[in-house]
């Protein structure tokens, strides 16, 4: 047996026990005569003794760091004890031990605080996962893991598993392509999800499927994309979007109490994504904190049923681009009408910056004794700043920031914008979860470039019931490209729906198309003619044929998931293995040329253009 005991497991209760334990070596330290070791397994350190006896069989075959040792002993009680580890009121007094094997000095120091760059770490990541801080991470993917599975089965769902060698699905990402050996100059593509597998499922009769599922996505990579994911996958038959949202906010409240010992028992707030756009300035709000934006200006094509707070001409002067600006929006930001000029310039560097893209920033001070100043004072009156600054919803103390620009991208800088000032002010609290369901999405995108619909969601996303005979009874040819916004299409709303939680993505799904016709219509107005459609979706057009019942599903992002309750918003670190930013294994140097003999039995000649 190579151990009685795990080095997390005997306390001061065991004293005088025997035991042996095995793991690595943390740490050696000499002093005189005697050498303690910090010996570390999966569960915890513990110290060992070892006496002066042992002294010549240390000095023969020395342990250091990472080696592996297996040693004998009795449990004491420490005198000098570590209140810091469950195990720090007692040590192993060694009687004999066993180098079982040896290491080389290992790249990085194995501890919390690694001195171990990024790249270094992804290559040797066998070692970095003997740190504690991404053992937690594990340790906490598999607690989700098992939670939304303990769920989903008490629910009656059933795991099915899908292929990965299948032809394209369309989310909107590149697909990763595998050669067919045995089908010369034909290509498998991986799942961008397993999305039109678990609709036939519902066809099959398979009423609540899930599968925690590997996903692959050519994409470029941001701290919460990865190429290869992993959905929480689930698709239910005879639903509504009601009941859809009903069984998922259940199993991520489930969730939350199963992993983090949060009770979060109110129902999950709602939003339509013409408010989270109108009021944060992007689809997935972070509602931790307030600090919505006010819209002093903007387009009326996006928000056709919105009003201004000010008349528009206030703001027709030269700050804002002389009146050119499409959008003027201002968020109010709690206590900062202390900012020095360093600070308001340095912000205004910020905005600057390409990732944010704006010319400048606008700021007030609404200053406690009643006064107000700003970059603006030259074109506006204190009256007139009051008066903005009041609009923005300001209290005596806070700091009012406007952007003014392009809709779209003045939109994106002040979701951005509060979401850094939020950061400063430590608003985004790690242990606060706050979910919120945005729903109504818009069915179609138009992409200007190819003057065509795109689906928002993907193509087998239903519109809103009420909005059925709009899609069916419109040509969806546009005709007159700058008015695109007058299309009927740009108005239906899509029956889906995402879960955002603290300001990502968590989740998102629709009910379904599940008639021919209607999928048709869908394919047609992206722009498939029939002879397309068939080649990509003839096995789901014709499936359609055979008693199709109404469903409708979602997709969680496991590791996103994993990493907002772990308190990060990079997935890396609760991936075992991840790719880098270069989208590379590190460890493995993947990917990487392949042999002559392959390429040859594939019947692929390299021709690398440019
Ligand atoms: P969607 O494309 O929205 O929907 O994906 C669902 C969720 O998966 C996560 N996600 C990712 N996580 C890590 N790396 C990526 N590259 C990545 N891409 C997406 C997000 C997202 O919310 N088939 C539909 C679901 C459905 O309609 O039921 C789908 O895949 O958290």
């Amino acid at each position: 047996m190579y151990r009685t005991h795990t080095c997390g497991e005997l306390r001061l209760a065991d004293k005088g026990a025997k035991t042996t334990l095995a793991g690595w070596v943390q740490t050696v330290r000499k002093f005189g005569a005697i050498t303690f070791v910090d010996l570390r397994d999966r569960y915890g350190i513990t110290q060992l003794l070892f006496g002066e006896e042992l002294n010549k069989q240390l000095e023969e075959n020395p342990p250091g760091r990472e080696f592996v040792l297996q040693a004998a002993g009795t449990v004491n009680e420490r005198s000098n004890k570590n209140p810091n580890i469950p195990t720090g009121d007692i040590e192993i007094l060694v009687s004999s031990f066993t180098i079982l094997s040896k290491s080389s000095v290992p790249p990085f120091t194995i501890q919390d605080d690694t001195d171990g760059g990024d790249d270094l770490r992804m290559k040797y990541r066998y070692l970095d996962l003997r740190r504690n801080e991404v053992k937690k991470n594990l340790e906490l993917r598999y607690a989700v893991n098992r939670a939304a599975r303990s769920y989903l089965h008490g629910q009656n769902f059933i795991e099915v598993e899908t292929p990965y060698l299948i032809k394209s699905t369309p989310e909107g990402a590149r697909d990763f392509v595998v050669p067919s050996r045995m089908n010369p100059g034909q290509f498998y593509a991986l799942p961008q999800s397993p999305q039109t597998f678990k609709q036939l499922l519902m066809i099959s009769g398979y009423d609540r499927y899930y599968q925690i599922v590997k996903c692959f996505r050519d994409e470029d990579l941001r701290a919460d994309r990865q190429p290869e994911f992993t959905q929480i996958d689930c698709e239910m038959a005879f639903v509504e979007q009601e009941d859809v949202l009903n069984m998922f906010e259940g199993m991520v409240k489930h969730i939350f109490k199963e992993v983090k010992g949060i009770e979060y028992n109110e129902a999950v707030p709602r939003m339509t994504w013409e408010d989270a756009m109108w009021n944060y300035g992007n689809d997935k709000p972070d509602i931790r904190f307030d600090m919505k934006v006010t819209n002093l200006v903007f387009s009326k094509q996006m928000f056709p049923n919105k009003s201004t707070v000010l008349p528009e001409e206030m703001f027709a002067i030269p700050p804002w681009g002389g009146g050119g600006a499409e959008a003027v929006l201002a968020i109010a930001v709690p206590g900062c009408a202390d900012y020095t000029r360093k600070q308001t310039d340095e912000l205004t560097e910020w905005v600057k910056r390409p990732q944010i893209g704006m010319k400048g920033l606008v700021f007030i001070k609404c200053n406690t004794g009643g006064s107000y100043k700003s970059s603006v004072d030259k074109f506006y009156s204190e009256d007139k700043l009051k008066t903005i600054a009041e609009a923005a919803g300001t209290k005596a103390g806070d700091l009012v920031l406007i952007l003014a620009g392009p809709e779209e991208r003045t939109r994106k800088a002040i979701s951005e914008l509060r979401l850094e000032m939020a950061e400063r002010l430590d608003l985004r609290k790690k242990d606060e979860f706050k979910p919120v369901w945005v729903l109504d999405f818009p069915l179609f995108e138009y992409d200007e470039e190819g003057n065509r619909w795109v689906a928002r969601h993907h193509p087998f996303t239903a519109p809103k019931p009420s909005q059925i005979e709009t899609m069916i009874s419109n040509n969806p040819a546009i005709e007159n490209t700058a008015e695109y916004v007058k299309h009927p299409y740009a108005n239906i709303k899509a029956n889906a729906y995402d879960m955002v939680l603290n300001g990502n993505e968590i989740g998102g799904g629709s009910i379904r198309i599940y008639q021919r016709e209607l999928q048709e219509k869908m394919f047609a107005a992206l722009g498939m003619d029939k002879e397309e459609q068939q080649h990509k979706f003839g096995f789901l057009l014709g499936a359609f044929e055979y008693g199709a019942p109404p469903h409708g599903g979602i997709a969680f992002g496991f590791d996103r998931l994993c990493a907002i309750l772990g308190g990060s918003e990079s997935i890396r670190d609760f991936i075992a293995f991840p790719k880098n930013n270069a989208v590379r294994d590190m460890m493995l140097d993947a990917p990487s040329t392949i042999d002559e003999k392959q390429l040859e039995e594939l019947q692929i000649k390299l021709d690398l253009r440019g």
